[in-house]
Parts: structure tokens; sequence; C-alpha cells
């Protein structure tokens, strides 16, 4: 194995001349302020190594990201009685889509589209206030990423409270086919308030290692049990692009999450955890230069799940 160190740094500094590649979101506001020429890659290895280079250290909105922590924690909540509300299966539709709502019976397709997080953030919320809800996302992400300093940024969940007729379309949907426990409005401010969690590519990779490590953080506490990790991780490589599942599948051969804040959580089972940010998106919502640099990494390390 090269010196990984270096290894991240001729990726950063082969893609930098592509800085500013892609669309910034602009359908919430508040994300269309971020400079789209931030970049960063943080690696977080299973035997104890840590490494970074450039943005790293900038907290981004982790955005769709924090799908992935929400699922862990209605998993522990509700374990496979959550699958009765929520599929497992790829969309081959945008993240928004309302589609396959109608035909099917309101169950969304997977926990990562839209309408799937908020299922599972009406699902975490279980007849709380929306305030503790949130609170116990974050501090469960606190938890996993050891590191008491992340919050959420509440200009942007407000900007999208304002502005988010899309999910507001998707809650009330799902709450006529009797999906939704709560009023939309209760599982959408949870679901606002997850998304705009705000982290660095750093906080991201270290926060995600439980997922490489068969459920175990770097000190050993157990997250979630190993047959967990390994179905979120099957979920995150299946789901975690949306339409662009597949091809991101091809191009990285690893498990990932995008959020539309340009970070990307991959997960390399058994060697590492990283994270990429540059705002750019491609036209399926994912960041640009984000899959291509977790492209040439694993194809320079070898890391795939295949
Ligand atoms: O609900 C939304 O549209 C955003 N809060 C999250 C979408 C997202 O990150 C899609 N990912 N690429």
């Amino acid at each position: 194995m090269p010196n990984l160190q270096q290894l991240i740094e001729n990726i950063y500094a082969e893609l930098l001349p592509q800085l500013g590649a892609g669309k910034v979101a602009d359908y919430i506001p508040e994300l269309a302020k971020v400079n789209p020429r931030k970049f960063g890659i943080a690696v977080e290895t299973i035997d104890g190594g840590s490494y970074f280079v450039g943005d790293a250290e900038e907290s981004f909105s982790i955005q769709s990201i924090s799908k992935v922590f929400g699922l862990t924690l209605a998993l522990g909540k509700h374990g496979d009685a959550l699958w009765r509300r929520v599929g497992r299966e790829p969309s081959g539709s945008s993240f928004n889509s309302i589609v396959q709502l109608e035909h099917e019976n309101g169950i969304p397709r997977n926990p990562f589209i839209n309408a799937g997080a908020i299922v599972v953030c009406d699902a975490i919320l279980a007849g709380h206030r929306p305030k503790e809800a949130i609170g116990e996302i974050l501090r469960f992400v606190r938890q996993i990423a050891d590191d008491d300093t992340i919050v959420i940024d509440p200009a942007v969940a407000q900007s999208e409270q304002k502005t988010g007729y899309r999910n507001f379309a998707l809650a009330n949907y799902m709450r006529s086919f009797g999906n939704l426990g709560h009023p939309p409005d209760l599982a959408l401010g949870v679901y606002f308030h997850q998304c705009a969690i705000s982290m660095t590519c750093r906080q991201l990779a270290r926060a995600g290692f439980f997922l490489g490590n068969g459920g175990r953080m770097q000190n050993g506490f157990a997250v979630i049990p190993r047959e967990r990790a390994r179905r979120i991780c099957a979920l995150m490589l299946t789901c975690g692009h949306y339409d662009a599942s597949g091809d991101f599948a091809f191009r990285v051969g690893l498990p990932g999450k995008s959020g539309v804040g340009g970070g990307i959580l991959a997960v390399a089972p058994g060697e590492a955890s990283v994270a990429v940010w540059s705002p750019g998106l491609n036209r399926y919502g994912n960041s640009e230069l984000g899959t291509h640099a977790l492209q040439l990494l694993a194809e320079r390390t070898g890391w795939s799940v295949f």
C-alpha cells in the first residue's frame, strides 16, 4: 500500500484544476451561498491511521449523509419492524421523487430517498417532541464522531423549513396512506434539522468508522451489531446515490452516501472510512469532484467490496 497521505495529496493536486466543477445546490437558499471552490478529503483507516488534505477541517452541511445516522438510530429503536414502513430497494428515481409512492401504498422504496428518510425521522420521533428527537440525533452523531463540538446549522434548517415544498408534499402524501405517525410538520422538523447537521470531512470520516469496522468505534465501543453494519453498508451501496447508485458502484465500488451539500461518506469495510467534500454537484445531486476523488482513491488503494 502506498503512503496514504501522499496518495490523497496527489489526488487532491490532480483534481485541483477542476475545482468549481458541477453546480452548487440552490433549491435550499442557504446552501447556494457556499463557496463552490472548496475541496477536502479525510481518511480514517481501521488500523488507526488518520489522513486529510485540503478543506477537510471546514464544516459543511452534511444533508442526506445524515440519513445513514438517522437510519442507524431508528433501527436501534425499532429493529426490523422499521422495514414494514420503508423498503430496501433502489428507486431508480431522483432523491425527491414522489411517483412511486402512489402505487406502493405510501411506502418509500428505501431509507435514503427523501420520502424514506422522512419516515425514518417519524420513527425516531416516536411520540416525543421534535426538539427531543433532534437532540437525540445530534447526541448520537457526536458520540459516534467522538466530538461534542458538532452542531446543527439553524439557518440551513430554517431555509429548508421555508422552502421545502417537495418534502411537505412527500410527507403529506405518506400521511394520507397512514405511513406517518405524526403531523407532517413535526416529522419534517426533525428531518430538516437532521439534514442541517454541520460537520468537517475529518469528523464525518470518524463518524462513519463504525460502519467499516463491524459496528465498532475506534475506542472499541459497539454502536451496532456487525450484521447491522453490513446491512447499512449494503443499502448505501445500492441506494446511497439515488438514481446514480449503479454508476457510483461501477466507478467506486464502495458503499457511499452523498448529500446535496457536496459531501460523500464512503466505507471500505475492514479498511477505512472516507469523507470527501466539494459543493459542485452532478445532475443527480451528488458531488462531482468528490465522486471523482473517491474513484481515484479506490483505484489506487484497491479498496472495493467486489
Ligand atoms: O430534503 C432535501 O432535499 C435535503 N435536505 C437533502 C437532499 C440531499 O442531500 C440529496 N442528496 N444528494
